[in-house]
């Protein structure tokens, strides 16, 4: 299953990530809100369960989120993503998962690995700006299953359709939520129109 969130401030904020001469906080800041936005549509269908509790008139039955949530960055750029996460899920446990395309292969190497207990009965959301040729989410979504995680979506800002077929291909389990379709990717499996090098734009590696 893959949505794209055509919502007209995303659309907006996307805008800005686009753009080459967007500086560095700029361009972080912009991540971090349209993670909290993307986030917020994502909930949009998530379970709620009654509880009963106190009001300062009477007791009454109310709902609150049925989940616990885990929120898993893929190492570096979707470390951007994380606050813009927390602010629809204050409670959320943070695990990592650290991958790099290696420069010639384009395929993902893995360097770290850190996640939280009891992942199985967890709702766990993947971040990561970008989907491109999809290796690096691919190789994430298995870890995160090897590890016992039965829940996950994949939220990112940019997809290509190279990856979102790769996803869906390999997980078809896992719905993917981007802010933007794009077109292709070129001879270096960078994302055309894209935003460039997600992780050098959020953290001035240029
Ligand atoms: C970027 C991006 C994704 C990956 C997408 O990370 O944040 O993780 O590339 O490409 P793929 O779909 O072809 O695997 P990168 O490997 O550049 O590492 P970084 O976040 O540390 O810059
Ligand atoms: N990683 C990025 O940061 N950008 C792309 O376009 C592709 C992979």
């Amino acid at each position: 299953m893959i949505k794209e969130i055509k919502h007209p401030i995303i659309q907006n904020k996307l805008t800005l990530l686009r753009r080459k001469d967007t500086p560095s906080k700029d361009f972080r800041d912009a991540v971090e809100e349209i993670a909290t936005f993307l986030t917020y549509e994502v909930a949009r269908d998530f379970g709620l369960r009654e509880i009963e509790i106190e009001t300062p008139l009477t007791r009454c039955n109310s709902k609150i989120l049925a989940d616990d949530f885990i929120i898993v960055p893929i190492l570096r750029a979707g470390l951007a993503m994380v606050n813009g996460a927390l602010k629809i899920f204050p409670d959320a446990a943070v695990g990592h998962i650290g991958l790099v395309r290696d420069e010639n292969t384009h395929t993902p190497i893995e360097y770290y690995k850190k996640l939280p207990p009891n992942i199985a009965g967890k709702k766990v959301l993947v971040v990561d700006p970008m989907l491109a040729t999809g290796g690096s989410s691919a190789a994430a979504l298995q870890m995160l299953k090897d590890s016992g995680a039965k829940d996950i979506i994949f939220i990112c800002i940019i997809s290509a359709p190279e990856g979102i077929n790769l996803i869906t291909r390999e997980h078809p389990d896992i719905p993917i939520y981007t802010a933007a379709i794009d077109d292709h990717l070129n001879e270096n499996c960078y994302i055309v129109p894209g935003l460039g090098d997600a992780g050098d734009r959020i953290f001035g590696t240029l």
